[in-house]
């Protein structure tokens, strides 16, 4: 699985040629305002902050790859569509015969990867809602650009880094069908403690939005944590329901509703849908591949002690005095 670089304009050409570059086992990487890209995906993010066009209502999911996205996803769609009383068709539902990130696409991966005009249309979370649904993995700064002082709604995942580790590592060796090997997790330790890895470094990514939830205005910016979703369920998706401007009423509230979302969105139900089990993306991996264990703390399983106590001390390191803990 090695990154494609043929629609790569002559202009981001010339950018890449100024710009700090770094090679994985993938593909070349480049780092554009403070975060690393494969070239392609560079292309696509150029491509979105020049010429995207927010609405005031979109909703952007940010997260850094294996942090929770899949899960963000379905509980947005769940939130959003819920209006449209799938309860007296349960089988129409969005979530059941499609994977979440179908319905909710990502903006430099797959709209802008190779078209500044893609077609949004069909991207709004329903017909009769005029919120457009994205998702996005780059940093706040470099998202914020494309959405040239639209007040959207920002809503952001973050993982713990180890577990985050362990997710890539498996999600590596599954989509470029190598063994999981302890030779491949050490060396995906070693680019993702060094920061050059995709996306990365993790910890600027994740104080990027961080401090933007300190700063925004409150309503921009949601902070969410997988650990805390995993912990208290209920109470974070009535905080998602809220700042989505969707919350529950006491009747919703009262008939289970909060329950039956999180039950459609669980890891289990999700990964038993036919469509999850069976389905893929175009260009992308198999949908099987975006379910796996779900816990928190399964690095403790895989990570030695040393390799523990390097990552935590790097991102105590990095967010001293940001308030942002793990
Ligand atoms: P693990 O590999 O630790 O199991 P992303 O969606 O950002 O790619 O993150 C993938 C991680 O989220 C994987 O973690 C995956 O199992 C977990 N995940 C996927 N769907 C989930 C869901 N509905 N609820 C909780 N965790 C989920």
């Amino acid at each position: 699985a090695t990154v494609r670089e043929d629609y790569i304009s002559e202009e981001t050409k010339k950018l890449i040629s100024s710009l700090p570059v770094n090679k994985d086992s993938q593909g070349n990487l480049c780092k554009y305002q403070g975060c690393w890209y494969y070239y392609n995906t560079l292309q696509g993010a150029i491509n979105f902050q020049n010429h995207f066009q927010p609405q005031d209502t979109d909703v952007i999911l940010a997260s850094f790859p294996k942090s929770g996205t899949t899960w963000l996803k379905a509980l947005t769609v769940a939130l959003l569509e819920r209006s449209k009383h799938h309860d007296d068709h349960p089988l129409n539902h969005p979530l059941l015969s499609d994977n979440p990130h179908a319905i909710v696409p990502f903006l430099e991966t797959k709209l802008y990867l190779r078209t500044s005009t893609p077609d949004l249309t069909k991207y709004s979370s329903s017909p009769s809602s005029s919120a457009r649904v994205f998702a996005t993995h780059m940093p706040l700064h470099t998202v914020k650009e494309g959405l040239r002082g639209s007040p959207c709604k920002i809503v952001y995942m973050c993982r713990n880094a180890k577990d985050v580790l362990i997710s890539l590592w498996y999600f590596k060796c599954k989509y470029q069908k190598l063994e999981v090997t302890r030779s491949v997790l050490e060396s995906t330790f070693e680019s993702f403690c060094g920061g050059g890895n995709f996306y990365g470094p993790f910890w600027d990514h994740v104080l990027s939005y961080w401090r933007g939830s300190l700063e925004d205005d409150p309503s921009r910016v949601l902070f969410m944590k997988y650990e805390e979703m995993k912990e208290e369920p209920c109470v974070q998706l009535k905080r998602l329901a809220e700042f989505l401007g969707v919350p529950f009423t006491e009747e919703e509230e009262e008939s289970g509703c909060v329950e039956k979302i999180l039950e459609l969105c669980s890891l289990r139900s999700l990964s038993d849908l036919a469509i999850n089990k069976i389905g893929k993306t175009s260009s992308g991996p198999d949908y099987k591949l975006c379910f796996r264990k779900g816990e928190v703390g399964d690095s403790k399983n895989y990570l030695t002690p040393e390799m523990e106590m390097r990552i935590d001390m790097i991102i105590e390191e990095n967010l001293k005095g940001s308030g942002l803990s793990f």
